[in-house]
């Protein structure tokens, strides 16, 4: 498979709908790392090894030196927001970095001036928007369209990818128009409202053949007529939600407590956070989608019907409540009642002082550099390898989706091995252990 990835040649765009604190903190931080200023830590992409071949073999690269991705000196970044400030100003509002490193890259950031947004204040009503397009939701595509191409012509990219950082809509349900691609564009024409605006980034960005990744819990990429649209333009799409905070802390510790076949009663999980998307999450119609979101990941990976012994009861419940004083800096606890040999009862507590968006931030960054990737390596429509980062992973219908971030990463190494055409690699290990023992 390796000859047929083009190489990463020419800029690439990353597009970015929604430039809050995820997406100036990522852009911020390329910045910053392309200046010496800092490290990429937390990002797969620039900081991950890979071990190929046997273990004997000693081959353990990092993964840019393995994967053609694209350089830092190569991103240019762009975006859209329903709110003027630039990049600069918008990073110093969601008070995320400090702002001596923001000061460092300022005249970096300061470029970065949001086109105007495709917006319905029916999606996201605590916004007060004041940069956004007029016109019928068909109107908005072909603008959002138009943006896309101009800005690949005025930067010289030979690339662009589009990774949703929006804020996170009401919740919705597929309907009879998301079925279809031909019902879609029907009801785009018809300006129906159940098209919500990220779904417009997205149907424009796969119409034109650009890869589209959705941080976000909405569906957006995650209906059939995406897929539709992914398969006839072939592109790459991955969604929903990036996995931080609490739900990459769950994703870590359920695999092992199924692992080590523990039981699991209860898991209570309570946030607080102060940012503009905790704003956001304080309607509860927003709330929904995110909570929507949040709740799959442990059944998925305890699997109750498999297991009733041991996850047959278990209680899931999860809270979010916006509280201005901690800002960026979100706070969560978790209380896990759990059960052990004979039936005996035990808790664990997580308090967990995370920083959303630094953990955010170089997820959106690999989803982008990775689907740049799927795309020129003739990868199209849903990427279920990615699912690594995400909360809520998109699988192909009828698939059920893969939560634990061990078995996640396996896939996602797995795949990049495949594309260079390297041996994939079970852990089994037998082939070449029984000559070791007789060796020694
Ligand atoms: N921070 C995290 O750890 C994290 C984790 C998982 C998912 N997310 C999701 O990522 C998204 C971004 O999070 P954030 O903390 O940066 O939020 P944010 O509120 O700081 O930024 C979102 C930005 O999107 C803009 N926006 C809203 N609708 C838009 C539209 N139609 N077009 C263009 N811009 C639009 C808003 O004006 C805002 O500036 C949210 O949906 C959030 O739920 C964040």
């Amino acid at each position: 498979m390796k000859s047929n990835i083009q190489p990463a040649e020419g800029k690439l765009g990353i597009l970015i709908p929604g430039l809050g604190a995820v997406a100036t903190t990522m852009i911020a931080g390329v910045e910053a790392v392309k200046k010496g200023l800092s490290q990429p830590i937390g990002s797969l992409t620039q900081m991950g090894h890979i071990r190929l071949g046997k273990r004997t073999d000693n081959r353990y690269p990092k993964i840019k030196d393995f994967v053609p991705i694209a350089d830092f000196k190569d991103i240019v970044f762009g975006g859209w927001d329903v709110y003027e400030d630039n990049v600069y100003e918008a990073a110093m509002k969601a008070k995320v970095l400090e702002p001596g490193l923001l000061n460092a890259i300022k005249s970096e950031l300061e470029v970065v001036v949001p086109m105007k947004a495709a917006f319905d204040q029916n999606y996201a009503k605590n916004l007060t928007a004041t940069n956004v397009k007029a016109g019928t939701r068909y109107e908005l595509a072909q603008a959002v369209m138009q943006d896309i191409k101009d800005f690949k012509q005025k930067n010289n990219c030979s690339r662009i990818v589009l990774v949703w950082c929006g804020s996170t809509e009401i919740y919705y349900e597929a309907s009879e128009i998301h079925q279809t691609l031909a019902a879609f564009e029907q009801a785009l024409i018809d300006d129906d409202k159940r098209i919500s605006p990220s779904m417009i980034y997205a149907y424009s960005a796969l119409k034109l053949g650009i890869p589209f990744a959705n941080g976000a819990p909405n569906l957006t990429v995650d209906i059939p007529a995406m897929i539709e649209l992914a398969k006839l333009t072939e592109t790459p799409i991955a969604g929903k939600d990036f996995k931080t905070g609490q739900t990459l802390m769950k994703t870590i510790l359920a695999p092992g407590l199924a692992a080590r076949s523990l039981g699991v009663k209860g898991w209570f999980s309570t946030n607080i956070l102060g940012n503009r998307d905790g704003l956001v999450l304080d309607d509860p119609d927003n709330f929904k989608t995110k909570e929507v979101s949040k709740l799959g990941v442990l059944e998925d990976i305890f699997k109750p019907e498999e297991n009733p012994e041991l996850y047959g009861d278990l209680y899931h419940k999860i809270r979010i409540d916006y509280y201005p004083p901690h800002g960026d800096n979100k706070e969560s606890w978790d209380n896990i009642d759990i059960f052990g040999w004979l039936g005996y009862k035990m808790q664990i507590k997580i308090n967990f002082l995370c920083r959303d968006s630094i953990l955010a931030a170089p997820i959106a960054l690999d989803l982008a550099l990775f689907s740049d990737l799927a795309k020129r390596a003739q990868m199209s429509g849903i990427q279920e390898w990615l699912s690594f980062y995400l909360k809520s992973p998109q699988t192909a219908p009828g698939l059920a989706p893969e939560n634990d971030i061990f078995k996640q990463l396996m896939k996602l190494q797995n795949t990049l091995r495949h594309m260079m055409g390297e041996d994939l690699i079970t852990h089994l290990g037998l082939d070449y252990y029984q000559d070791l023992v007789e060796a020694m």
